[in-house]
């Protein structure tokens, strides 16, 4: 495609994207279980009102903004109450799990080379960990261990404190973790940080908002947040389970010394002093303006009736696929992320089945090891499992009867 000389009317660019947009999930009407969070139409206008108000407003330097530093403290103020930080705490906002994740890997290599001298740092964390750490290792120049699970899914801490050696900076657990929806051992995992006097980061970018509520909720919570001793920090994705708009999550240390390891300063170029808090530079104030005026419309009346309606609908899902006799569970899930895969005997492609979902217009991810698939339940499946339901038991019928195989495909996007 080339530049049109002359410009296309705003209509018209408006236009043009639309129909771009005509073979994209329809996640307004809950056929998306992954990529996409929804409240409804309603929290969504409220997000974009939002943004337009402040996505022009760079984040970079609040100086010039006071109305974006004031945004970012009381969003992270707000998450520092549903993670029951104390009040030594001290957070900043960033553009996602991803980004959230990779600070916490570069926070922990900082603290280890300038407290201990390390120079050839490790991460000890399990398999089911987010792909992201993987990155962060990368782009940091960390060893990342990954530590086998258990048959539970759950993390192996045996294993890992097996794993530890006088150049780990950071061991890591999930609540819950992504591909299997479970909870990792939260307590004894940071105990072996406290026991070294390392960090302990608990990602809890897709279960923060869903746990705290589930917990004011009367649910059986396992414990997860900053009142475990040995958590040094915790990630809480705004863009997921706070219904917010893309672009938004929390890392929170449990105090600014900690936090002071994420942050880059330099003066070493032409143009002063530049600090900056995280791995972007210029950053729209959009979805820093969305996160605070969702949080502030829902309330906490909101989120507990959004969590109850998403863990409801997760639970109702997970019974389906149990009383399907050609799936399986993968695990029984602790918040709202089902996974499932053929069952022992039934000789299905479950890719094969995501492929006939997709043909019928129902998203879901495919994963593995095990080949299986993947729901991220939330708010707006309430009331459409069943549906969805029937629709997946139609396709595992169509694959049965068929030779094709499904295709594999990726969490993310690789072309
Ligand atoms: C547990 C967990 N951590 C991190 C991430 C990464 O978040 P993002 O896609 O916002 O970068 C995800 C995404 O689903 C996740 O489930």
């Amino acid at each position: 495609m080339t530049l049109p000389f002359h410009g296309m009317s705003g209509d018209e660019v408006l236009a043009q994207i639309d129909e771009y947009k005509a073979a994209d999930v329809r996640w307004r009407e809950g056929r998306a279980f992954s990529l996409v969070y929804s409240a409804g139409d309603e929290v969504q206008a409220v997000a974009e009102a939002a943004y337009r108000a402040l996505g022009a407003e760079n984040g970079l330097n609040t100086d010039a903004f006071p109305s974006l530093r004031r945004i970012q403290q009381e969003v992270v103020d707000i998450a520092a109450v549903w993670l029951r930080a104390g009040p030594e705490a001290a957070g900043f906002l960033t553009s996602g799990g991803t980004e959230s994740l990779l600070m916490a890997v570069k926070a922990a290599r900082e603290r280890g080379r300038k407290e201990r001298g390390i120079t050839h740092p490790n991460v000890v964390l399990p398999t089911s960990a987010h792909a992201a750490f993987e990155k962060g290792c990368y782009y940091f120049g960390v060893e990342s261990r990954r530590v086998p699970v258990r048959d539970d899914w759950r993390a192996d801490v045996a294993a890992m404190e097996a794993a530890l050696d006088e150049n780990t900076v950071l061991v890591v657990g999930s609540a819950p973790q992504y591909p299997q929806g479970v909870i990792d051992p939260i307590p004894e995992i940071a105990a072996l940080a406290a026991a070294r006097d390392i960090n302990c980061h608990v990602d809890a970018c897709i279960g923060g908002v869903t746990l705290t509520y589930m917990r004011m909720l009367g649910d059986d919570v396992p414990p997860w947040d900053f009142s475990v001793p040995g958590v040094t920090s915790i990630s809480v994705d705004l863009h997921k389970y706070g219904y917010t708009a893309k672009g938004a999550s929390v890392i929170l240390h449990s105090d600014k010394r900690r936090r002071a390891y994420q942050t880059f300063v330099t003066d070493n170029w032409l143009g002063g002093l530049y600090g900056s808090s995280a791995m972007l530079g210029s950053k729209s104030g959009g979805p820093w303006a969305a996160a605070w005026a969702v949080m502030h419309h829902l309330g906490d009346e909101g989120y507990l009736r959004l969590t109850k309606a998403a863990r409801l609908a997760a639970v109702q899902l997970a019974d389906a696929v149990d009383a399907t006799p050609e799936l399986q569970l993968v695990a029984r899930p602790d918040a709202t992320l089902v996974s499932f895969r053929g069952a022992t005997g039934a000789d299905l492609d479950i890719f094969a089945v995501a492929d006939s979902l997709w043909q019928k217009g129902w998203y879901v991810d495919r994963q593995g090891p095990p080949s299986s698939l993947h729901c991220t339940v939330n708010a707006i499946h309430e009331g459409r499992i069943d549906a969805f339901v029937a629709d997946l038991r139609v396709s595992i019928a169509e694959v049965m009867s068929s030779v094709t195989n499904g295709a594999r495909g990726a969490y993310g996007t690789i072309d």
